[in-house]
């Protein structure tokens, strides 16, 4: 059995640089590597609705933004099934089922859920579908089959919880469902990009967060805006490194190739930075070529955007053809999760 991709995306919101150092850029890579069987990408439309249930319209204006987020950095319809988590209305039902094999202890200690409560201020009053949403995700990952799923750091606890799953499906019922493997991002910097506020987190709320479809000059002001080291005041004043969000940015993007182009002073991002700790190296210096290699990066991205723009019933098009191929895959799965459990009754 070949290996399986299955990952997603909340639609409540643009996708930002974070997604696309955090997963987005690696799900190209993968999608190219031709070592995957199938790969799914779904923009989670049902999971955005547990926490946004009076916005309907805010998920539904985003589920083309997202698509066109994914295909202009190069996901591509032909490798990747692109589909819309809602279609498939297996997933719901399995969720259901799973949701047997979990108690509510179990779900108050996943950290991620934990955490996203306390972000959201809902303290007592969680809906029961937020409060559930692991065990959404679950099935997901494993109407698919997926054996790898591309997430960022956060996602973890969901990753484990819906291998918990599987291990509690498969032995209370039968060797249907098969235990994913998480795939992170291989660099520190890329797992959590920070805010340009320097907060841990970029996220729409706080306002911090540079999109992949910002106008160039909407970005330049952002990066010269960046959080940095709140002591380095005079340039020849030594910098800190630690925290400094626009090092914490070159770490993500920056390939020591981009030096001769932006910057020939310096050859190596380590030659950079032992300027800046020792002293003599203006924030402002940094920012520019900072604002450089973002471009270099987002420029093409862009391009492309622009032009899946002028076609949005296109791109509409795209996620129906992929939302009826995932609800086959979806249905098969569920068939033999029922075959399972012993209520197939008239099959
Ligand atoms: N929770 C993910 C996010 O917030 C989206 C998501 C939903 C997902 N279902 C998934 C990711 C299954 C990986 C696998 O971005």
């Amino acid at each position: 059995m070949g290996k399986v991709i299955l990952t997603g995306d909340r639609p409540t919101g643009k996708l930002h640089v974070g997604h696309y150092v955090g997963s987005l850029k690696r799900r190209v890579e993968l999608q190219n590597s031709g070592e995957y069987k199938d790969i799914y990408i779904m923009i989670a439309d049902a999971q955005a609705l547990t926490d946004n249930a009076g916005n309907p319209e805010k998920v539904r204006s985003n589920i083309s933004e997202v698509a066109l987020d994914y295909m202009s950095c190069g996901l591509d319809p032909e490798k990747s099934v692109l589909f819309v988590q809602s279609y498939v209305s297996e997933l719901t039902e399995l969720t259901f089922y799973y949701s047997n094999l979990v108690t509510v202890s179990r779900l108050k200690r996943n950290p991620t859920v934990k955490s996203e409560i306390k972000l959201r201020g809902f303290n007592t009053s969680i809906p029961v579908g937020f409060f559930t949403y692991p065990i959404s995700q679950a099935a997901d990952i494993t109407a698919f089959k997926a054996t790898t799923v591309p997430v960022g750091e956060d996602q973890l606890p969901m990753i484990e919880q819906a291998r918990e799953i599987v291990r509690s499906f498969n032995s209370t019922y039968d060797e249907v469902l098969v235990e994913p493997d998480v795939l992170l991002p291989d660099n520190q910097a890329c797992m959590r990009l920070p805010g340009i506020d320097g907060k841990a987190k970029m996220s729409k709320s706080l306002g911090n967060c540079i999109y992949l479809s910002d106008d160039p000059e909407d970005i330049r002001k952002k990066v010269m805006n960046m959080f940095t080291d709140p002591n380095h005041i005079r340039v020849q004043d030594p910098g800190s490194l630690e925290g400094n969000t626009v090092f914490i940015y070159l770490d993500a993007f920056c390939r020591d190739e981009m030096f001769a182009e932006y910057l020939p002073e310096y050859s190596s991002l380590q030659e950079l930075k032992d300027h800046y700790t020792r002293g003599g190296l203006g924030d402002v210096k940094v920012k520019k070529f900072l604002y450089s290699v973002l471009m270099e990066e987002l420029s093409p991205i862009q391009a492309k955007r622009k032009e899946l723009e002028k076609d949005i019933p296109a791109v509409m098009e795209i996620l129906h053809k992929g939302s009826i191929r995932a609800k086959e895959t979806a249905a098969q799965t569920l068939s033999e999760v029922k075959r399972a459990m012993k209520i197939e009754y008239f099959d």
